[in-house]
């Protein structure tokens, strides 16, 4: 085998064992919500209608890619930021690690707890997928299995989700039998089926589940033997496809969609490869989307000579050799990608009004130049 080859295949494995460890995930992503309100960007933005309405609603429709798509936002909007802040006299905030790396968390988040779901259209699909075939629900369908009416206490889309994969092997057998085709269902389905299921229901207890736990989720992916068949970042590739490759675009209840239509699959890989059915209770089946939504986060690294070229085109060379800035090669080093935001957010307002007495304008930077960047500055920041 060519030697070159043989390097570059252990830098990069290296590469990847660095990488996947390097963003520690949250317990509670919800706890970046203090730091987006005490740093003042309610001011401009709502959560789901709750707050300022300068800025797009952060919980509505867009979903905000990886950790340095998130990055690169924020830095391009920080001179309009900056300017309401003047207005409002409002102190420009700061950010230490921990409260960047919370914001963070949490708006990617924000995507993940998805839409409510519409109850019309729920009450549509429970036919046209054909449940009521074997469901009754309100008086209709069919009494082969449980009637919708008393699962009231299923009252989130993730613990249908939970239930509906709990009893995949013993429905999918009926199915077989009665020979109804499997039913195929987007995360909105899910969605609208959980909403009408609510809304008609006549028990009134109600079961929730807490936001997922990422962290938990982790270990509930490797316990319940999802490893067997799935990778997540590097390594040999399994049977079933590489979870870090998922589509998050949409929600959590896209997630454990997917998770449904493939169930048929992976239950015949399973009994192929005799491993046990996993089952889920409690926040379990919340915890491990959590974290599978957790891996789209992670973004992969970034180029050094690029990264210098953007740093030479972007116009960081103008005050980072010689000039009104800091020798770059000489800063403490970055101990993660946060700490690449949060720096220079902190050194931001120095920086614009430099650029102002220059005459110059606000660097906008991509996700790609800032990954870029990233690996530039770290290669050049002199280690001691
Ligand atoms: C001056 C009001 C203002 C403040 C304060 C503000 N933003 Fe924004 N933000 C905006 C506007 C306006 C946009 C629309 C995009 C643009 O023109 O930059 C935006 C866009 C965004 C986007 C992209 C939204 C999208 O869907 O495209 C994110 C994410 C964001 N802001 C996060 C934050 C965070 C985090 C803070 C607090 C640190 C913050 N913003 C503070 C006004 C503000
Ligand atoms: C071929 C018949 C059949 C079809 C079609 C079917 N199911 Fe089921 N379902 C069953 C059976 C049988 C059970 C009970 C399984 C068990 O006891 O393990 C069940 C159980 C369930 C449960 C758990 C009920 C409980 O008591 O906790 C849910 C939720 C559920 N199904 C949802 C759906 C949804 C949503 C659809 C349509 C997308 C659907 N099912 C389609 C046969 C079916
Ligand atoms: C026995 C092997 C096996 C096990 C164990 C297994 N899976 Fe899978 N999984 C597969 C295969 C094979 C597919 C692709 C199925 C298909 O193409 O329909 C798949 C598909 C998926 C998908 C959809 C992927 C996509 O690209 O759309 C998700 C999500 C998923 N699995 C999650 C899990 C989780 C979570 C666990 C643990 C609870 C798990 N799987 C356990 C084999 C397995
Ligand atoms: C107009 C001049 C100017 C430009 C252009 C500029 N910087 Fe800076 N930069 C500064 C100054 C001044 C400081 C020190 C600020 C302070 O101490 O608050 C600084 C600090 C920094 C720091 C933090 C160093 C530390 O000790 O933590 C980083 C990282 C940085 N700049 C990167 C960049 C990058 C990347 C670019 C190009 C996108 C850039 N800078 C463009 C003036 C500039």
């Amino acid at each position: 085998m060519n030697k070159l080859f043989v390097i570059t295949i252990i830098l990069l494995s290296f590469g990847s064992i660095l990488f996947a460890q390097e963003l520690k995930l949250p317990s509670n992503p919800l706890d970046g919500r203090i730091v987006f309100e005490e740093k003042g960007c309610i001011v401009c933005h709502s959560i789901s209608g709750y707050g300022g309405t300068k800025g797009p609603d952060l919980a509505r429709e867009q979903y905000y890619g990886s950790f340095l798509e998130l990055a690169s936002i924020i830095w391009n909007h920080i001179p309009a930021m900056n300017r309401k802040f003047r207005e409002l006299h409002i102190k420009r905030p700061r950010f230490s690690e921990k409260e960047m790396q919370d914001l963070i968390f949490f708006i990617y988040y924000l995507r993940y707890l998805g839409e409510p779901g519409s109850v019309s259209n729920g009450k549509k699909l429970l036919s046209s997928k054909g449940c009521t075939n074997c469901h009754k629900i309100a008086g209709h369908g069919s009494n082969i299995a449980p009637d919708f009416t008393e699962l009231g206490e299923y009252s989130s889309p993730l613990y249908m989700a939970q239930i509906m994969w709990n009893h995949g092997p013993s429905m999918q057998k009926r199915m077989k039998e009665l020979n109804i085709p499997y039913p195929v269902l987007t995360g909105d389905n899910l969605n609208d089926i959980t909403a009408y299921i609510r809304q008609v229901s006549s028990v009134s207890t109600e079961l929730r589940m807490s936001p997922g736990n990422p962290l938990n989720g982790k270990l509930i992916f490797e316990n319940k033997g999802c490893t067997n068949c799935h990778q997540v970042s590097g390594g040999k590739k399994k049977t079933g496809p590489n979870l870090s490759e998922l589509n998050l675009n949409k929600s959590v209840t896209e997630i454990a969609a997917q998770m449904w239509d493939h169930s048929p699959t992976m239950i015949e890989y399973m009994q192929e490869k005799s491993l046990t059915y996993p089952m889920f209770k409690g926040n379990e089946m919340a915890d491990l989307i959590a974290y599978l939504y957790f891996l789209g986060f992670e973004d992969p690294p970034g180029d050094p000579s690029k990264g210098e070229t953007v740093f030479e085109e972007k116009g960081c060379i103008t005050c980072h050799d010689g000039g009104a800035g800091p020798d770059l090669t000489k800063i403490k080093p970055f101990n993660s990608r946060i700490q690449i935001l949060q720096r220079m957010w902190n050194h931001a307002s120095k920086m614009e009004d430099l650029l102002l007495i220059q005459n110059n304008k606000w660097p906008q930077l991509t996700t790609e130049e800032i990954r870029n960047l990233y690996a530039y500055l770290t290669s050049i920041i002199q280690k001691k």
